[in-house]
């Protein structure tokens, strides 16, 4: 593995060791119970109305698989595996699937380096905010995503907005509180990101943290990259809703603030 990918493991699997409000620990209780799905409502709106009954679907970067359990029962599909890094995550996805019966297996380490043995296996791979930031090239992550594809299978990614890798987020001394909107970063930034200063979502604060290695991609990077491995675009929405937290006070106003990619996969 690359030393940023192990430097990343071991990253994610700190915050989740430094969780707080027991993250996770409901998710067995809330995905048998609550009606609704544990997915954006702009990610249900699309997939609702797809042949997803019976289904077999994948999840790249699926943390503790919440999403992906939610979409399984919410739509009758068959079986559901999620793909993730890190370790420790994936103990609590599978001891929430086992709890729930929820038919969904996790397969640890790096997306790109899945296995052939699920290359042509899914209708649909669904890929949620925070996982192509993680990806130094998108090509190997697209040319797995079309591998993992059956033919005629689709790809949901929804995402932040590239626009928002700009903006300073507020654990960072560029962030400016009065001016939220500051373009601090270069959109087409080929540095990659090193932040030590932890994942404020699992642990509730910043903490000084293993380093976490993240990379910005343009929008017309993903599309490209996209297409350039086989998928055709179905579907290409932008929003300016806030899925992040980091640009939450941006909401509304007029930016783009996040996405949604449908591909596909040609049937021949
Ligand atoms: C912010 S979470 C996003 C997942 C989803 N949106 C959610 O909230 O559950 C990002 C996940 O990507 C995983 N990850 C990072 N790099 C990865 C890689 N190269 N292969 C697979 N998973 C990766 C991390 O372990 C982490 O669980």
């Amino acid at each position: 593995m690359n030393d940023y990918l192990s430097q990343n493991k071991a990253a994610w699997e700190e915050a989740f060791d430094r969780r707080i409000n027991s993250f996770g620990e409901d998710h067995a209780m809330r995905l048998q119970t609550e009606r609704q799905p544990f997915l954006a409502p702009e990610v249900w709106d699309a997939l609702s109305p797809l042949p997803l009954q019976g289904a077999h679907i994948a999840q790249f970067c699926c943390n503790n698989g919440r999403e992906l359990m939610s979409l399984v029962r919410h739509t009758g599909a068959r079986a559901g595996v999620g793909f993730d890094l890190a370790g420790n995550i994936l103990a609590q996805a599978r001891r929430i699937a086992g709890e729930t019966g929820i038919p969904c297996t996790f397969v640890e380490g790096d997306v790109c380096q899945a296995p052939d043995s699920y290359h042509g296996q899914f209708d649909l791979i669904l890929i949620t905010i925070g996982a192509l930031c993680w990806m130094k090239d998108l090509a190997p992550f697209f040319a797995k995503v079309y591998a993992c594809l059956k033919p005629g299978g689709r790809m949901l990614l929804h995402d932040a907005h590239p626009v928002t890798a700009m903006f300073a987020v507020p654990q960072e001394e560029a962030f400016d509180p009065e001016n939220p909107a500051r373009l601090v970063y270069d959109y087409f930034r080929s540095d990659p990101f090193v932040d030590t200063y932890g994942m404020v979502y699992l642990a509730g604060q910043a903490y000084d943290s293993k380093p976490f290695t993240s990379f910005s991609h343009t929008l017309g990077s993903v599309v490209t990259h996209a297409v350039q491995n086989g998928l055709t675009i179905e579907r290409l929405t932008e929003f300016s809703k806030d899925i992040s937290d980091d640009t939450a006070v941006l909401d509304g106003l007029g930016i783009p603030l996040s996405y949604l990619l449908l591909a596909r996969r040609p049937r021949t």
